[in-house]
């Protein structure tokens, strides 16, 4: 069932949980995260980056994919269609297009600028029912071309932004984008906590979920995180699984060539991420 993501975060901030969104390249991908959704009876959310977006044929092409699938496989879990790190104009589109959800990662530019700029997006997205998601501070690292210096996000900013109606706030707290640096110094949970107390309850998002420990999870989802994101660990495990395929020669015994047979290890090992994933953010059963 595709809906915006407005109403399954302000449950999981309520219920003190969170909502993976888990970020899709393919037809495989997405199979595999709405049929584990819908086992786990578990609200999901489908990030899109523009660059994957692109390589998929663009956003038309990704919502008819998502939307006809959602109807195929009965999906009956709320499942939201989200822009990730969305431009300017990338959101216009895919308010047009038929995406559920955008972000608007103006965080590169003055927050004044951001907050009017998060501002007209909203005025759009509204009219055709999306929930929006705006940054402050900045995701360290790099992530289909969008590249984050890593800033602390200031907590006076959080409360501005937060006031012009966006539905959720992914605000930079040491997170990273892709495998974190062995000399990572962990999420500030400080800066957390008063990001938290300055935003009056609104859902926060924590970017660069892959590699985060289960500690750092649970603590944060504490602290008001009520989505996390999740995109560089899956494709980690798939290519793993692929090249396991490759390496004991599966792919020439019998018609081990099909590509049906060649991704679907790929495949089971995205569903085992997503699987954990939704455990640890205990969001199974809330549907
Ligand atoms: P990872 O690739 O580090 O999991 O981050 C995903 C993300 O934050 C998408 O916006």
């Amino acid at each position: 069932m595709l809906v915006n993501a407005a109403q399954m975060l302000k449950d999981a901030r309520a219920g003190r949980y969170a909502v993976g969104q888990f970020n899709i390249n393919n037809l495989e991908w997405t199979k595999a995260i709405l049929q584990v959704a819908q086992e786990m009876q578990s609200p999901v959310i489908l990030g899109v980056s523009e660059g994957a977006a692109k390589y998929m044929g663009g956003f038309g092409t990704v919502v008819a994919m998502v939307a006809a699938m959602d109807t195929d496989l009965k999906i009956t879990v709320p499942v939201a269609l989200h822009l990730d790190h969305g431009s300017y104009d990338g959101c216009v589109s895919c308010i047009e297009a038929g995406f559920t959800s955008v972000m608007f990662d103006g965080s590169h530019s003055p927050i004044d600028e951001n907050i009017a700029k998060t501002k007209e997006i909203i005025a759009m997205a509204r009219q055709k029912g999306l929930s929006v998601e705006a940054e402050v501070g900045s995701i360290g690292g790099e992530e289909d071309g969008v590249v984050g210096s890593g800033e602390i996000a200031d907590p006076e900013q959080c409360r501005q932004i937060a006031q012009t109606g966006i539905d959720f706030l992914a605000a930079g707290i040491g997170n990273i984008h892709g495998v974190y640096p062995d000399n990572w110094k962990g999420l500030d949970f400080a800066a957390l906590e008063a990001i938290g107390n300055a935003t009056d309850g609104m859902p926060l998002v924590l970017h660069g979920g892959t590699g985060i420990p289960e500690d750092m999870i649970k603590q944060s989802i504490g602290l008001g995180v009520s989505k996390i994101n999740v995109n560089t660990e899956c494709q980690i495990v798939f290519t793993a699984a692929l090249r396991k395929y490759f390496e004991e020669g599966k792919d020439k015994q019998g018609k081990g060539f099909d590509p049906r047979k060649v991704l679907a290890p790929g495949v089971e090992a995205i569903k085992e991420s997503v699987r954990e994933k939704i455990n640890l953010f205990g969001s199974a059963n809330k549907a």
